[in-house]
């Protein structure tokens, strides 16, 4: 029997004409009997096609038509928050439902669903964090893995989850549980025999043609180099071809998004206006949504984005993208147990993904800010997560769902050893896991630390602040770095910037200066004007406080003090910081510059950072980024004697202060 469109929902709401028909011109849309009936017959159905098409969106709805909710709930698990978000949102307008009602959305510090929900979008994260209460997943019914092709661990974690899942549940009689993997196009067959040779269907997009530019010399400064061909495009190209940027960060994109406003102002009445429209994970929403806005007729569009616009969002209307051939990354530094961001070539799958964000709707043409030859030379696909980055927080979620072996876990791509052994390391040193043998279990601390939805080196921070009687400090300071960035710093006076920031600025470092500007938020009673006059960004800091809220009720499940302060003993909540982050210290050297201690990586203090100019003997940092040089960024001025108390172990290892 074919359902019947009404019988979807209880709460409809009237949807909106222009949706329906927008929906209904998708190419999943001509598919859907097909698409159904092979889900139906199959366990794991991998489903490939352009952005765009209609999958994330649609698919989830075909199935809850066709009733597949009728023994749990869909998931369809994003690799992003923003996208988990911003997909529910588009779906419940599409069902004519409330957010939160039918159709909701669970993402870190954030859960909109209710028991009625029936279609839930949601981090591959959080899945990850629910197969840890109960790893068969019997609340689903369904589980759609959703942008497989990004590769995060969280993704290829959750493909081994989800498949032993499945093979569980069939054993133990339990309803069935089915998977779908979706994907841009990418190496289909490796997913189809991970799971059993199971069926790849395509969905064919409408894809335009477009035409290929390369620059003809290699280029030395990109960014320069993706201004000067914007400029060029500006002049020779009709106003309604609006422009897909792609660049590699916030900040590279505030700076992009401020010297294109001045040379158009320089141009004024000589080539058409222009609408500036970042778009990078950690923009307001509301400011996101700018991007995806037509602007008024005769004025061009121009995005700049990260790679987020590769395939986990659309934007609709694009004639022209520019492509940098940059992404930034995490990696990790072999042999240091640390991760660090860095800017570097994208493989050409990217740049193909790039390429066709601009054929959506009609030829378009793509401008590639690097020659032939290197696009030659990029490498085919871009290197897994699970392969480059630090494993720690994945292996203890893997011991906390009971999988007691995770060197022999089933991934879909090794991690290399090295890898896998420096996360037991770590986590040993963190107090987590003992290894006896082959055999590695949680201890007492390990599994009071996995239930928090944080890296390990932040949670051992916080049981680190419960011993030393500084959480209370401790969580503001975590919720502020967990959050996506406090300040503001687009279009905005840098002098006046740094008289305003240096009312809150610590000589005790970063950290301290986070926790002052998160208090004097508190202190203003959470209030707009006073973000707005102090160049704050008062989303981020409500988020950061919503982020605050949870992990104090997370304290008060496992009997942490919450509340207990250090008044303006800032030195213990350094010393706990330390606790955690004991891998993440450098030396002054005689020079001036400094050294990861143990690892030797020669860094250099980030600009943004208080401590710029006061270079104390030693810092514990946060983060290490590569843009040029090596800088470490929010960083904490520790005492060489706090050493030895946060971490004995390892620290055993170095003579300190005699260089
Ligand atoms: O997943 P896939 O890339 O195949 O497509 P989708 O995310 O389901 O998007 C299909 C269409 O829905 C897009 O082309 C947009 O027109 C629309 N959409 C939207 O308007 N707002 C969103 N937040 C997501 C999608
Ligand atoms: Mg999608």
């Amino acid at each position: 029997m074919a359902p019947d469109d009404k019988n979807l929902i209880s709460n409809v709401k009237p949807v909106p004409i222009e949706v329906k028909r927008q929906k209904e011109s998708l190419p999943v849309y001509y598919v859907q009997t097909k698409l159904v009936n092979e889900i139906i017959k199959n366990a794991v159905t991998i489903i490939i096609g352009e952005t765009g098409s209609g999958k994330t969106t649609q698919i989830p709805q075909f199935l809850h038509k066709y009733d597949f909710c009728k023994n749990g709930m869909i998931a369809v698990t994003q690799p992003r928050r923003v996208a988990a978000i911003t997909v529910a949102n588009r779906v419940a307008v599409e069902t004519g439902s409330d957010i939160g009602d039918l159709v909701g959305y669970c993402v870190r510090f954030e859960d909109v669903t209710t028991s009625s929900t029936k279609l839930k979008f949601m981090t591959d994260g959080m899945l990850l964090r629910e197969a840890m209460l109960d790893s068969l997943l019997r609340r689903y019914s369904v589980i759609i893995i959703d942008e497989a092709h990004e590769r995060t661990v969280q993704t290829d974690v959750l493909l081994g989850v989800v498949k032993a899942a499945q093979k569980e549940r069939i054993v133990r009689k339990f309803p069935f549980l089915k998977v779908i993997i979706m994907s841009a196009t990418m190496d289909v067959d490796h997913f189809s025999r991970f799971f059993n040779n199971a069926p790849v269907i395509f969905i064919a997009g409408r894809q335009y043609s477009i035409n290929i530019n390369y620059a003809k010399n290699s280029q030395d400064d990109y960014a320069f180099s993706t201004v000067a061909t914007v400029f060029q495009l500006h002049r020779e190209l009709p106003a309604d071809h609006h422009f897909l940027v792609f660049l590699t960060g916030q900040d590279e994109i505030e700076t992009m998004a401020r010297s294109i406003a001045t040379v158009a102002k320089e141009l004024h009445g000589q080539t058409p206006p222009i609408m500036i429209c970042p778009l990078f994970a950690a923009l307001p929403s509301q400011a996101q949504l700018k991007a995806f806005k037509d602007p008024p007729i005769g004025t061009r569009k121009i995005v700049l984005s990260t790679n987020i616009a590769e395939t986990s969002v659309t934007i609709d209307g694009i004639k022209c993208v520019i492509d940098c051939g940059m992404v930034k990354v995490r990696s990790h530094i072999s042999g240091t147990g640390l991760d660090m961001l860095k800017v570097q070539r994208i493989s050409q799958a990217q740049a193909w993904q790039r390429a066709g964000r601009a054929g959506r709707l009609s030829e378009g043409t793509v401008y590639r800010v690097y020659t032939e030859d290197q696009f030659n030379n990029f490498q085919k696909m871009p290197i897994p997560e699970v392969q480059r980055c630090n494993l720690t927080s994945v292996i203890l979620q893997l011991l906390a769902i009971g999988i007691k072996n995770p060197m022999k876990f089933d991934f879909l791509d090794k991690p290399p050893k090295e890898l896998l052994e420096s996360a037991f390391k770590e986590l040993e040193l963190l107090g987590t896991i003992k290894t006896d043998e082959d055999v590695c279990t949680l201890t007492d601390l390990g599994k009071k630390m996995s239930s928090f939805p944080l890296d390990p080196r932040f949670s051992k921070a916080l049981f680190a602040a419960n011993e030393l009687g500084c959480v209370e400090e401790m969580l503001s300071v975590i919720s502020v770095l967990s959050s996506e960035g406090v300040f503001v710093t687009a279009n905005v006076d840098r002098e006046k910037l740094e008289s305003i920031r240096s009312k809150f600025s610590s000589t005790e470092g970063d950290h301290v200066t986070l926790l002052n500007i998160y208090k004097s938020f508190r202190g203003s009673k959470m209030n707009k004007q006073w973000c707005y006059e102090n160049f704050l960004n008062y989303r981020n800091l409500c988020y950061t406080a919503e982020i605050r809220k949870q992990l104090v009720d997370l304290c008060l499940q496992q009997n942490i003090k919450h509340s207990r302060s250090c008044g303006s003993n800032t030195n213990v909540l350094r010393q706990a910081l330390l606790n955690g982050l004991f891998l993440n210290v450098a030396e002054l050297q005689r020079e001036g510059h400094y050294v990861t201690l143990g690892t030797r990586q020669i860094v250099q203090i980030h600009p943004s950072s208080v401590l710029f100019r006061t270079k104390p003997s030693y810092v514990l940092f946060t983060e290490l980024v590569e843009t040029g040089k090596r800088y470490i960024r929010q960083l904490s001025i520790v005492d060489p004697d706090w050493l030895p108390l946060a971490n004995s172990e390892y620290f055993k290892r170095f003579r300190i202060n005699e260089q």
